[in-house]
């Protein structure tokens, strides 16, 4: 095993790395990396210098996922997929997704040099957040098989296709189908931050997430009557964004009145937009998740039919579309067991938990056993600029980590696993 002080001063060079990384930016001043967009090649090209560095063969795939070979012992040796999200969504902290990507790389150089009876792809996913296209995924589905038409033909704010992003990207979307995972694959594992308060509550560093909630994502259109402020008696108005307004309150109500459920509306729009004018359109984003995906469809449906009774007693018409509908997702009973006793060897008791963030893991579990290493939040802040880690904690991650390919290295029952993707 690595001594001490390389794995101390590796730490912080990954956090230096999230960090450098981070700079790379639509937004100046600020993070944001939104799929496909020109700042991801900036990081395409930092990455791959680093994963060359640590001696992987690099390549971008047809989704524009960065992909990462670094061999086994022998060519034809199944792999183990560590990985975890490039793009961030608009002022971002400098972590979430970057730093499992970035401790890959890590665990590569601490392996100097040595090759293991599998070999070991880090992917960098190009679109976890889904931002870009209001759908998420799109670089984990591309490796499951699941980037379908229907998909390709969503359009973002400027009208572009994400078939069209993909060429202007250089990328060629008729060759989608290589992007997919193929061969054995023993499986896959993400480091993420919790992106939450529990682990530093507890006092632990590391977590094993042993599930991942089920996630809604809805957009709501009111439609009323855009009419004069000063002139319109309160009686006579249809004030889309009051009603809207008033949708919200019940959305937060609900998902208080719901153990284990969270609700968001991220995205408040109303049209026309002058202060002087009742708005006659209001759009609504709903963020929903729950453990159970039964309990996150029936609240799902409970807000739909309270946005129409508020309508309709409001005189307004209200459309709904689905976005995103993620069935909650299990990790790998064997893998979480493997990494339970990599965390106990650095020291630390593990906890499992529950993962209230969507993550390319979810994705990935559907064609191979996939499970994923928490690192603490401080302040359990996330998708923010106070986003950050500590390096000891990411000290204790990278030598969890490299106990774990120990581990997996001399397992005969993980590399005897058939799971062919
Ligand atoms: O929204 C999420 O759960 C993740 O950060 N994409
Ligand atoms: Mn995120
Ligand atoms: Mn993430």
């Amino acid at each position: 095993m690595i001594r001490p002080t390389a794995l101390t001063s590796l730490a912080d060079e990954a956090v230096a790395r999230c960090v450098r990384l981070a700079r790379l930016s639509e937004e100046a001043g600020g993070t944001c990396r939104s799929f496909l967009s020109a700042p991801m090649k900036d990081c395409h090209r930092e990455l791959s210098e680093w994963l060359t560095a640590a001696g992987a063969t690099v390549g971008v795939d047809a989704a524009g996922n960065l992909r990462a070979l670094y061999a086994g012992t022998s060519s034809s040796a199944p792999g183990l997929l560590i990985g975890s999200h490039l793009d961030t969504v608009p002022n971002a902290g400098a972590y979430d997704g970057v730093l499992g990507v970035v401790l890959g790389v890590a665990l590569l150089q601490s392996l100097d040099g040595r090759r293991l009876p599998f070999s070991i792809e880090i992917i960098g996913f190009s679109d976890e957040e889904g931002v870009r296209f209001g759908t998420p995924f799109i670089g984990s589905r591309a490796l499951v098989g699941r980037l379908d038409d229907a998909l390709l033909s969503c359009r973002d704010a400027t009208g572009t296709t994400v078939r069209e992003a993909l060429v202007a990207f250089g990328l060629r979307p008729a060759e989608l189908p290589r992007a997919a995972l193929s061969g054995k694959v023993l499986g896959y594992l993400e480091f993420h931050i919790e992106q939450g308060p529990v682990l530093e509550s507890l006092g632990r560093p590391l977590g094993v997430v042993e599930g991942i909630a089920a996630q809604i994502r809805m957009q709501f259109e009111f439609s009323g009557r855009t009419n004069h402020a000063g002139t319109t008696p309160m009686h006579l108005r249809h004030d889309a964004v009051a009603g809207a307004a008033e949708w919200i309150l019940a959305v937060e109500s609900m998902a208080r009145s719901q153990p284990g459920s969270v609700a968001t509306v991220g995205q408040v729009e109303a049209k026309p937009g002058a202060i002087n004018a009742i708005s006659g359109f209001a759009r609504v984003s709903l963020d929903l998740r729950h453990s159970s995906q039964e309990i996150c469809a029936s609240v799902a449906g409970e807000l739909a039919r309270q946005a129409e009774e508020i309508a309709g007693r409001r005189g307004l018409r209200v459309k709904r579309c689905e976005l995103l509908r993620q069935n909650a997702v299990k990790m790998d009973a064997f893998l979480i067991h493997e990494i339970e006793a990599a965390v106990r060897k650095v020291g630390c008791e593990p906890h499992r938990m529950v993962s209230g963030a969507g993550h390319d893991a979810m994705i990935l579990a559907e064609k191979v056993p996939s499970a994923m290493i928490f690192l603490r939040s401080p302040g359990g802040v996330s998708h923010d600029p106070a986003e950050s880690v500590n390096v000891d904690d990411v000290t204790k991650a990278l030598e969890c980590g490299l106990h774990l390919l120990q581990q997996l290295a001399e397992s005969s029952e993980f590399q005897g696993r058939t799971c062919r993707a």
